[in-house]
């Protein structure tokens, strides 16, 4: 394609972990790019893996309507595609590590492709760059509910995996004031905090444990004492699952090579309710929210900021500014280069007004005095 043709033919994929406004990103894309535009979409299935595998369909109009409140993504995605790190299973049923890339740059030139618009959080970013060194014309539009991604205020899917586990942090309230129990709730967010600080301090809850401030144990139980020394016969937890206690290690649930973090993370809220139970003699249950928090439809804001980010996406395309991300910045959609969005994970600063401001009002993080 050169500099002054019109583009004619463009991939779009999901990847990684799914989550709420994939869909509506999709939609904001497709639309002005068929209808004002004049180009193709060319839906890749299960992200990169359908890339490797060659699996793809063309996204008309009609294919891209009544999508907006619908969760999930309508092209599959997969959290094991890493072309650079693609799993490939032996006849002995072993997994063996290759790198598949070679197979994507083909696909992308049989395909006709002018550019891809790869939906997706910091893997798909890291996959994105190492792609465009290879010669693909890629823009990246951010999503993950961790909001671990940097360079963008927010990303879409975190509002709505917010709301579900605010409301979820509500009905632990009811129930465990109703039988004077300790409630602890463990919610997603990989190796930041963010899902747990703000559902915890929007649900009120007493006790938030994040990745970024690991906890001291007998801060936990005393905090949990002293509330019941006040007349409080409860206590909400809110745990994210890459937090763990000082001096100790992140609770993985199980290894997975094929994956390029092959840590799942996962069991911390089973540990801390087991552990306060032995050490306060208190009743205590435990709730994981897990998948819920990335299910069903976006909410408002997300279907927003989903929209907004696929049609910044679709403009960027007709200006051909490769190598960008789509970016929320205060109000504005900007843009900024892929390369500066996974410089470093996005987590919670330790001195975040957040914070300061959930410890005025009584909230504890699990730390000594
Ligand atoms: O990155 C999104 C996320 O939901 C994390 O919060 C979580 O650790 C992980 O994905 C779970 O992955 P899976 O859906 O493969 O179990």
């Amino acid at each position: 394609m050169s500099e002054k043709e019109p583009m004619k033919r463009i991939g779009i994929l999901t990847g990684g972990g799914d989550c709420p406004g994939l869909n509506a990103v999709i939609r904001g894309v497709a639309k002005p790019a068929i209808n004002d535009f004049g180009i193709e979409i060319i839906g890749i299935e299960d992200g990169f893996e359908g890339f490797v595998e060659g699996r793809m369909r063309i996204l008309d109009s009609s294919a891209v309507s009544g999508i907006l409140n619908v969760g999930g993504t309508i092209l599959g995605t997969t959290n094991r595609g890493d072309p650079f790190h693609y799993p490939i299973t032996k006849p002995n049923g072993e997994v063996a590590i290759t790198d598949s890339s070679k197979q994507v740059a083909y696909n992308y030139e049989k395909w006709n492709l002018d550019a891809l618009i790869a939906i997706g959080g910091d893997g798909t970013m890291h996959i994105s760059k190492k792609l465009m060194e290879m010669g693909l014309n890629i823009i990246g539009v951010p999503k993950t509910i961790d909001n671990d991604l940097d360079g963008t205020d927010v990303t879409f899917g975190f509002a709505t995996a917010r709301a579900i586990a605010t409301e979820a942090v509500d009905r632990l309230h009811t129930t465990a004031s109703s039988h004077h129990r300790v409630m602890v709730l463990e919610v997603m967010g990989r190796y930041a905090g963010w899902i747990a600080l703000e559902s915890g301090i929007a649900g009120g809850g007493d006790i938030i444990l994040i990745p970024e401030l690991p906890f001291n144990w007998q801060a936990v139980y005393d905090k949990v004492w002293d509330r019941s020394r006040k007349g409080k016969q409860f206590s909400i937890l809110v745990v994210a699952e890459g937090t763990h206690a000082q001096g100790e290690d992140l609770t993985v649930r199980e290894m997975d090579k094929s994956r390029t973090d092959a840590k799942q993370l996962g069991g911390i809220g089973r540990y801390v309710a087991d552990q306060i139970t032995e050490n306060t003699g208190l009743e205590t249950r435990v709730t994981i929210l897990g998948h819920l928090q990335r299910g069903g439809s976006p909410n408002a804001f997300d279907r927003l900021l989903a929209t907004r980010f696929g049609t910044q996406a679709a403009k960027l395309l007709q200006e051909r500014k490769f190598g960008r991300m789509v970016a929320l910045r205060g109000k504005e959609i900007i843009d900024i280069p892929i390369e500066d969005a996974i410089k470093k994970l996005k987590t919670v600063p330790k001195d975040s007004q957040m914070i300061q401001s959930a410890r005025s009002v009584g909230t504890s993080f699990g730390q000594l005095e």
